[in-house]
């Protein structure tokens, strides 16, 4: 891999956004000189990756002028930010943007724009520009950064905009000059890195996100500071693969000594990362983990499977006992540690038998939680290509017993916690329940004295599958 000492746009391309933000600012003032207020709705599908670029979203629309609203149908712009990982996800966006023809039938003057990894797809592209002529321009995860210019372009008469996804795949640099509306006052996302590297065999993203490029360790470190004197208790480092940090850049620093430099920093905060991956889960970043207080004793390791065939057939790059190795050492340096992972069931060709080793290392690994997936083909990937494909029903009755089976784990776990002491960071909103987080992001109701958005330890009274139940211990409130 050619290493390179930063990946980001040049001065000129920063110049051309700015130069855009204040077009657009310049239509927006004078939208509120006529007596209207011109509104920006950002709607979010997928995971965390996508809830950051949605903050980014959100603060360049501030950053134009708009006001943001909890409602499309009165705003001046709408960005959808879609997810690919299953199809179930392409559907839910597709619909939703549907659902946005009644609002440019109602205001014309709508400028809407669909991003996110459905949109780095150019079957996608394609489908949207024909089947969706209320869309003015689509863009991919590489071009969030350019959002202003497309929509200054739209406002200033230019035609609808549909990218080359291949070609705007290959433009990867990305900026550390973009406003963020953060959704939260306690919880912060980082992004350290963008992209992945590691084509798993049957999914989507290194295709909708292109390669690993990584943020320079003072980028991170300045972002992390800045948050931990706002306030912030509890910031979470983002990567689809955390844990290989660096190995792009010339800088020399790896995801360990990253975690190491900022867990230095001052504030009343903790620290958390996903997802890792089992290759890259090292003794050095367990025991930076283990070593310094501000890092959450929380683990997200997906598994996938329990089964060496299918895992190497996913191109996963562990075994099941390389997989098990690393769950040992993290719960020897660490006992109190919460591991949770994800676990696919039905890869083509996974027999009862590959499932059953999944089942069986579900036991052994003893996680907290997991997130459970049917396995859902993706074009252009070369699992979708097997002809062994599970039968759907087979898929759901495994899906079924997966869950039956950790349910029966999570309970136990949870159970074991009655009567521990536990340090939580209660919700920002507690106006609906009064819930927050302990260290393994295990939620957990709480009764008695807590403020929205503090720390507070709490004793757990109760446990169930799902929840802890506890009581605010007095006079120990941050
Ligand atoms: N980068 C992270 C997470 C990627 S997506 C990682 O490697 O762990 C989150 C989860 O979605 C994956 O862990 C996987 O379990 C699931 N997933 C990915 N592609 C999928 C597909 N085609 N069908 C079903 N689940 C999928
Ligand atoms: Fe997908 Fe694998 Fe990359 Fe995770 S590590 S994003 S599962 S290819
Ligand atoms: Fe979905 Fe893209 Fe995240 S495909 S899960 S939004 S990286």
């Amino acid at each position: 891999m050619v290493k390179r000492d930063r990946n980001t746009v040049s001065l000129s391309e920063e110049l051309k956004i700015r130069d855009a933000i204040a077009a657009v600012r310049s239509h927006t003032d004078k939208m509120k000189l006529a007596g209207h207020l011109p509104r920006a709705y950002v709607m979010t599908f997928g995971c965390q990756g996508n809830e950051a670029d949605s903050e980014r979203l959100a603060g360049l629309a501030e950053a134009m002028g708009y006001e943001l609203s909890p409602d499309y149908e009165d705003a001046d712009l709408v960005l959808v930010n879609t997810c690919a990982v299953r199809e179930h996800a392409e559907k839910k966006a597709l619909s939703s943007i549907g659902q946005l023809k009644h609002v440019k039938a109602k205001n014309a003057g709508v400028i809407i724009g669909v991003g996110g990894c459905m949109t780095s797809q150019q079957h996608r592209i394609d489908k949207i520009k024909e089947s969706y002529p209320y869309v003015d321009f689509c863009f991919t995860t590489t071009e969030l950064l350019f959002v202003p210019i497309y929509v200054s372009d739209r406002i200033s008469g230019s035609g609808r905009r549909f990218p080359d996804a291949k070609e705007a795949l290959g433009h990867t640099d990305f900026s550390e000059a973009l406003p963020i509306r953060r959704e939260s006052t306690t919880h912060a996302w980082v992004n350290i890195m963008y992209g992945c590297n590691n084509f798993c065999t049957y999914c989507i993203v290194p295709y909708v996100r292109g390669r690993e490029r990584s943020r320079l360790p003072s980028d991170i470190y300045a972002e992390v500071e800045g948050l931990a004197g706002e306030g912030y208790h509890d910031i979470t480092l983002l990567g689809q693969n955390v844990n290989s940090y660096g190995h792009d850049l010339t800088a020399g620093v790896n995801f360990a000594a990253l975690l190491a430099s900022l867990s230095e920093i001052k504030g009343d905060f903790r620290l958390r990362f996903m997802t890792s991956h089992p290759k890259d889960a090292t003794s050095e970043l367990i025991t930076v983990m283990s070593e310094h207080e501000k890092i959450a004793h929380h683990f997200h390791l997906p598994i996938q499977s329990g089964s060496d065939r299918v895992l190497a057939e996913m191109n996963r790059r562990y075994t099941r006992d390389g997989y098990m190795k690393i769950i040992d050492e993290l719960r020897l340096k660490m006992p109190d540690i919460a591991i949770t992972s994800d676990v696919m069931v039905g890869f083509p060709g996974e027999t009862e038998a590959d499932f059953e080793m999944t089942l069986d290392a579900v036991r052994r690994a003893e996680f907290d939680m997991i997130y459970a997936f049917i396995y859902s083909p993706r074009g252009g990937t070369p699992a979708a290509k097997r002809e062994d494909q599970v039968l759907d029903s087979v898929k759901s009755e495994r899906f079924s017993r997966l869950i039956e089976c950790q349910n029966e784990i999570s309970r136990a776990h949870n159970e074991r916690e009655v009567g521990k002491t536990l340090r939580v960071l209660m919700d920002d909103d507690l106006s609906r329940a009064k819930t927050g987080r302990t260290d393994g992001n295990r939620q957990i109701h709480v009764e008695g004295n807590a403020s929205a958005g503090k720390f507070v330890n709490v004793l757990v009274t109760r446990a169930d599958t799902y929840n802890l139940f506890g009581r605010a211990i007095d006079g120990v409130n941050d």
